[in-house]
């Protein structure tokens, strides 16, 4: 098996989709891919909320961010969080190590999202509505919003995407 990397090159984020809705199947299977992430002592600090077959809820979501005007459109959204209560303790260093895990389990979830046909898009802006969110979703004020993730089906062209040479991103090499 080696599907990683065509999905790691193909995945692009997707902000148009079908009105084709998505299944339970389906979203189980991009929250068994975020599990499988990697986390510091294995603690796995993300929670999920998830909004799907719940147009109301979605526009109520969507109008938190400035790019409403297509996360309205998305079937599903899933709000990412961090739980806080697994912080043991409120030292930076810690509170890193969990917020990377829910990088690395949102990343798991994009790719097998790609790889199932399905478009995403990484919504990082509506962190700063994160109360609302937390409102919206009747989630405890021990979970810290990371990311909401927009999922549909594509319609509509591939988008291109640029990355600078590595080599630019190299600060050294011993
Ligand atoms: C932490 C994070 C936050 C992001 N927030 C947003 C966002 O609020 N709105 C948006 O349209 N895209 C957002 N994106 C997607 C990026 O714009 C996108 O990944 C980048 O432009 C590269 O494009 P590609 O994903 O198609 O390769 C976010 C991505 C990350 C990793």
């Amino acid at each position: 098996m080696n599907s990683v990397m065509p999905c790691i090159l193909e995945r692009r984020s997707i902000r148009k989709y079908t009105s084709e809705e998505i299944s339970k199947d389906v979203i189980m299977q991009l929250l068994n891919a975020a599990k499988w992430a990697p986390s510091g002592n294995n603690i796995q600090p993300w929670r999920f909320s998830i909004v799907m077959n719940n147009k109301e809820l979605i526009k109520k979501l969507s109008s938190l961010t400035v790019y409403h005007n297509w996360v309205e459109n998305a079937p599903c959204l899933i709000a990412v969080f961090l739980d806080s209560k697994s912080l043991d303790d409120k030292i930076p260093s810690i509170y890193l190590k969990h917020a990377q895990s829910i990088g690395a389990a949102i990343q798991n979830m994009l790719l097998t999202a790609h790889e199932l046909g399905l478009g995403t898009c990484w919504i990082g802006e509506i962190l700063k509505n994160e109360g609302k969110v937390r409102e919206l979703l009747e989630v405890s004020d021990d979970l810290q919003l990371m990311a909401v993730i927009s999922v549909g089906y594509s319609s509509g062209k591939e988008l291109k995407s640029k990355r600078r040479d590595i080599t630019e991103s190299i600060v050294s090499w011993f």
